[in-house]
């Protein structure tokens, strides 16, 4: 799974050096950005040029905190790659204006024509980023109010407890029009909502099923994960 979407990355990257790049925090794609870097230096990959982003953010949490998106993205992905501080734009979950801060974001990613290559991740209710279940799936970057689930998980993310309650998020439009729209979900723990995401209806109850729609849209999954599929 890591080393197929580290690959796909990768390639968006040589056929197109000035890619807008996307990335999610969370474990799943922690292997996929150490095996990104450690090919990018074999390969010699010139990632100078590509610009990223990341895809969400939990509103509330400083950026020098190790659980937030800020962080997490630095340590497992821009340091280990050599991105520079220019190269990258991340929401900024301590605004005071969380309507500009969505503003900000989207026009950076239209003024890029679209984002080139998305990697998400999923959680256990079928959420992308901080599109939760029950969002509508036209918005663009956007807060959120957290489910249940995710404000329960979010915790192993941090060292300590922490005040979880809202996310800014790109918008599933932002991810379906993705020129590469990369889901990667490993373990026994993703094989239910794997199974709805990619043989269920697509529905916003399950937010990553919109992904069907796409014909940019790529499921990378361990074993574990496709244990449930039935097709
Ligand atoms: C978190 C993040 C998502 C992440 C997802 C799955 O809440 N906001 O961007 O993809 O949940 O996380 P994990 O990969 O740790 O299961």
């Amino acid at each position: 799974m890591s080393v197929a979407a580290a690959d796909i990355i990768i390639d968006c990257v040589k056929n197109k050096p000035n890619a807008l790049l996307a990335f999610a925090t969370g474990n799943t794609p922690l292997l996929t950005y150490k095996l990104l870097a450690e090919k990018v230096k074999e390969q010699q990959i010139d990632f100078s040029k590509c610009f990223c982003i990341g895809l969400d953010e939990w509103v509330g949490v400083p950026p020098n905190v190790k659980g937030s998106c800020h962080y997490d993205l630095h340590e497992h992905i821009f340091k280990p790659l050599d991105i520079k501080q220019s190269q990258i734009y991340l929401f900024d979950g301590l605004s005071a204006d969380i309507l500009s801060e969505c503003k900000k974001m989207n026009e950076l990613v239209r003024e890029h024509g679209g984002v080139d290559c998305l990697l998400a991740g999923i959680g256990v209710n079928g959420h992308i980023g901080f599109n939760e279940p029950g969002v509508d799936p036209s918005l663009e970057a956007h807060d959120q109010l957290l489910h249940p689930t995710t404000l329960a998980s979010g915790q192993n993310y941090f060292k300590e407890v922490t005040k979880l309650e809202k996310g800014l998020t790109l918008g599933l439009s932002q991810a379906m029009n993705a020129k590469k729209f990369l889901i990667v979900a490993n373990g026994k723990s993703k094989a239910d909502i794997i199974k709805k995401t990619v043989q269920g209806e697509v529905t916003n109850e399950v937010p990553a099923s919109y992904i069907q729609m796409c014909e940019n849209g790529i499921v990378i999954i361990d074993k574990e994960a496709a244990s449930e599929l039935t097709k």
